[in-house]
């Protein structure tokens, strides 16, 4: 009888193992479509939904099959109420945020998935595998991976909560030379602090947990202070690649675990984390390691302004300019985020295409605050995707633009980054507006873009101003242009 239930538990384990490793091989494939889904804007919310719903699935299937040892995972109770808790918590703060603000929480998110990373290590390291300890001391694959999952996690969670409260404009760039030096100090510690533990031998791992918190803590200034002197038109490239280290530090806990939907999880986001911030440096025409050891261009004295006089348009003025017009190519930035003016974008868009007008959108990729920030926007308000043109594609048609219209646009617009090598933003590829035969620029006042510096554009010649919100600006335009 004992052997029957014996060989009846050992088929159940063995079926339930196998069942598991079939939902891991459909979350995994649910994760891999969703990403492919996720790169053209009209398909990006079911690719969302698909990749939800492998994570879904991952997670249940792991909390009713896996098998540690023959037993089950233990306090379901609690994990079902902390995922509730969180679940209620996800919806209700992506439910209120504002659009403008989607960035920052995306910061937040990805710093949160690299804290549960180096909780994951800072938990596992008491439990390192005793075999493998006997065998060959702390200097073992298992103490490897949850080293390197503790120091990337930790820093990814450190360096976005600084990326969250510098895109929200409360953490001010600082940077100097002295923080530098700390910067490589620190990292040769770490180095340095997991050499020593993995040197220690055969050695009981809880005996040296203090060094782990240790360890926790210098990865947790150092991500503080590796991001702190990056700034300006740097921190899209940044936020990707805190976006990679974070699928790193979860593959690193896929490795610890044997988990194969989480080492693909981690494996999918950290290259494509890594994808991105390579087209990012390509895009601002910077290497990486400009990004990450210096300021952007010469950062001296940066955009001083020429001081020339400013030119108005008013509506009526501009509404004519547009309507009899051939070409017109829209250059949307952060402001018309801000002014949420997409909609009005569009439908002036189709107003002007039915009086016989082209309408083109020349995307920058840095434009907004995160990576396909004007893509999504525009997709929101239907805007067919065929009109919208890379920078290199709508720069080569410029010449033959009646009038550009900037909409709540700064930084990727500025002459500076091609006229003025002491500009921080010297290097940077632009829109050029200035080939077009006319600008009209549409933002409230003389503020400055995400980069802080003067924009020698709007005392060109060849610009109009049009003072005001984004959002009230467009709305006048379309009633005049309906009246034309
Ligand atoms: P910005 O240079 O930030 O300029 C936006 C302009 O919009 C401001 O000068 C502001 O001027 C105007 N504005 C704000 N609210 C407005 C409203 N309601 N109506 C009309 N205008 C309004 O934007 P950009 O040209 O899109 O450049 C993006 C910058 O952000 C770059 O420096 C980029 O490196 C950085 N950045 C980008 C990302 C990603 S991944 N896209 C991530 C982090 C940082 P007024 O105050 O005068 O209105």
């Amino acid at each position: 009888m004992d052997k029957i239930i014996e060989f009846s538990k050992h088929v159940q384990f063995t079926f339930g193992d196998s069942v598991l490793e079939i939902i891991y091989l459909i979350a995994s494939i649910l994760f891999i479509l969703g990403l492919k889904k996720l790169s053209h804007p009209d398909s990006a919310k079911r690719g969302n939904i698909w990749a939800a719903a492998g994570m879904i699935i991952a997670i249940i299937g792991t909390l009713l099959l896996h098998r540690q040892d023959g037993h089950k995972i233990g306090n379901l109770g609690y994990i079902f109420a902390a995922i509730l808790l969180g679940t209620v918590l996800g919806l209700i703060i992506a439910r209120r945020v504002k659009m403008t603000k989607m960035p920052e929480l995306v910061s937040f998110f990805n710093g949160m998935g690299g804290a549960a990373a180096a909780l994951i290590s800072v938990m596992e390291f008491p439990h390192i595998n005793k075999e493998l300890i006997a065998e060959h001391g702390l200097l073992n694959w298992q103490a490897l991976v949850i080293f390197l999952g503790l120091v990337i996690g930790s820093v990814s969670f450190a360096g976005s909560m600084i990326a969250f409260g510098k895109l929200d404009g409360k953490i001010k760039d600082i940077r100097s030379k002295v923080l530098r030096v700390i910067n490589i100090i620190l990292l040769l510690v770490i180095i340095a602090v997991i050499a020593y533990i993995m040197t220690r031998g055969q050695v009981d791992p809880q005996t040296l947990e203090p060094y782990v918190y240790i360890l926790l803590g210098i990865s947790l200034v150092y991500g503080v202070l590796f991001v702190m002197p990056i700034g300006g038109a740097d921190m899209p490239v940044v936020i990707s690649l805190l976006n990679s280290f974070t699928g790193v530090a979860a593959a690193m806990g896929g490795f610890l675990y044997n988990n194969l939907v989480m080492l693909t999880g981690g494996i999918l986001v950290g290259s494509a984390g890594t994808i991105l911030t390579v087209l990012m440096c390509n895009a601002m025409n910077r290497s990486l390691f400009n990004v990450i050891i210096g300021a952007f261009g010469g950062g001296g004295a940066a955009g001083e302004s020429e001081q020339g006089s400013i030119k108005e348009i008013s509506i009526t003025d501009a509404s004519i300019l547009l309507s009899y017009s051939q070409k017109v190519m829209v250059v949307p930035g952060y402001g018309l985020a801000v002014a949420q003016a997409q909609h009005l974008a569009h439908e002036l868009d189709k107003l002007l295409e039915d009086k016989g007008v082209e309408v083109k959108y020349a995307i920058h990729p840095v434009a907004g605050r995160m990576p396909g920030h004007m893509n999504v926007l525009l997709a929101e308000a239907d805007v067919p995707y065929e009109k919208l043109l890379e920078s290199d594609e709508a720069n080569g048609e410029m010449e033959n633009v009646d009038v550009v219209v900037v909409i709540g646009a700064n930084d990727v617009v500025n002459p500076a980054a091609e006229e003025d090598p002491s500009s921080p933003i010297y290097g940077m590829p632009i829109v050029k507006v200035l080939k077009a035969k006319n600008i009209i620029v549409m933002k409230r006042g003389m503020g400055k873009g995400y980069a802080a510096i003067e924009n020698n554009l709007f005392y060109n010649d060849k610009t109009r101003m049009l003072f005001g919100n984004a959002k009230d600006s467009l709305q006048k335009i379309v009633t005049e242009v309906k009246s034309l």
